[in-house]
């Protein structure tokens, strides 16, 4: 079987590379199973995608489409242009979309209308917010999608709920995971460690770049002044999305605790994640890591595609009103917090469940 695989945005990264590593795997024991790399380029700053490459050693995609910036529309039609012309230039069995960016929805229409199949990886989790653009990107695509790999049954139920049959459905656990385990003794201090005194459990990390949280000056300024005050003085770290940065720089924000860093590589990242004493932020991914790491976790938005990571991780819901930061943070320093539990199948081992099956469907 040949697979061409889709990778776009950083948090795309992750979840390729664990399947990557299952193909090289399945090729080393002899299986007739070849990939082609396409990235699309809607990530292209080192920080937000080279050094992913670099640090998951991840190869060299076979083609850079080169598809970073504008408007959802142009970039969306951007990809969908080059990658028409590269499917079509090199035919494949199977395309396997990632993740809910745009780059992920712009290659399965691509795919569909070339009559090829469509692998969807974390096919089927919902928000139910359509104000996201990832959640149209997550319904487009699950809508042409011919295979669904997934992570948690209330994608399985969202999917058999919107009529898929469940020989369409492969409850495969979490790639992101993977990674993420594969990882955990590579882990990097970042250099800023000791400039910025920070030590285990004793500092936050933040990341915001959600549009509702960060395009509206005022209200980052007041998510931020609400944390900070909070803070009881711990450092607050927060690498800066380049979406987030645009606001920032308008805002002029400065306090003694709050470290604003560039993007992080993967290494570092974790690195400060899995000492932190909580992470604060707007991503889906983030929330799946904290439960795995078993460090509590809020999030700020109003929904999460991601419920297991409140259900049965570290995570809770906070919604986007600073408000209701106070009280977590004060159950934080109870010593109050949930300690949650480990989801089902992300136990490091989903790609090369996606990789059997993908034999077995070759089968028949
Ligand atoms: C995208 C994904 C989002 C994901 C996020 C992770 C969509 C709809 N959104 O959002 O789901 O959580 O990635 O980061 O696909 N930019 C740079 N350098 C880069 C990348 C982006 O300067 O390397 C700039 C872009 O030019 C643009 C802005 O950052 O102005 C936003 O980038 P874009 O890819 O459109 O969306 P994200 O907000 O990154």
């Amino acid at each position: 079987m040949h697979v061409t695989l889709i990778a776009g945005a950083r948090p795309n990264f992750m979840k390729i590379a664990s399947i990557i590593n299952a193909i090289k795997e399945a090729q080393s024991e002899g299986k007739d199973i070849t990939y082609r790399l396409v990235h699309t380029g809607q990530h292209y700053d080192a920080n937000m995608s080279g050094q992913f490459f670099d640090q998951l050693n991840i190869p060299k995609p076979d083609v850079d489409l080169g598809c970073g910036g504008g408007s959802h529309a142009e970039q969306t039609a951007n990809i969908m242009l080059k990658f028409e012309k590269d499917l079509i230039e090199h035919p494949t069995d199977l395309v396997i979309v990632v993740g809910d960016v745009n780059s992920t929805m712009a290659c399965s229409i691509v795919a569909k209308k070339l009559h090829t199949k469509v692998a969807h990886v974390e096919g089927g989790i919902r928000s139910g917010d359509w104000t996201m653009p990832e959640e149209i990107n997550r319904i487009v695509t699950d809508s042409i999608t011919d295979y669904f790999f997934t992570t948690s049954e209330t994608a399985n139920q969202n999917l058999l709920k919107s009529g898929i049959s469940t020989d369409q459905i492969f409850f495969v656990g979490n790639t992101m995971i993977d990674t993420l385990l594969r990882n955990l003794d590579r882990l990097q201090k970042p250099e800023f460690w000791d400039k910025h005194s920070l030590e285990d459990g004793a500092y936050f990390v933040m990341t915001l770049h959600r549009p509702n949280n960060v395009d509206e000056g005022q209200h980052l300024k007041r998510l931020l002044d609400t944390v900070i005050e909070k803070s009881r003085d711990l450092p607050v770290i927060f690498p800066v999305h380049p979406r987030t940065m645009t606001s920032l720089k308008e805002l002029g924000i400065s306090y003694p605790n709050l470290h604003m860093v560039d993007p992080m590589g993967y290494l570092e990242f974790i690195y400060i994640v899995k000492n932190a004493k909580m992470v604060i932020t707007d991503s889906g991914g983030i929330t799946e890591e904290t439960t795995v790491l078993g460090v509590p976790c809020i999030t700020l938005r109003n929904s999460t595609e991601r419920p297991e990571t409140v259900e049965i991780g570290t995570n809770e819901l906070l919604g986007t009103d600073p408000s209701a930061i106070p009280a977590a943070l004060d159950t934080l320093f109870d010593g109050k917090w949930k300690k949650g539990q480990i989801p089902e199948k992300w136990d490091g081992k989903t790609g090369d469940r996606i990789v059997k099956c993908l034999s077995a469907l070759e089968r028949g």
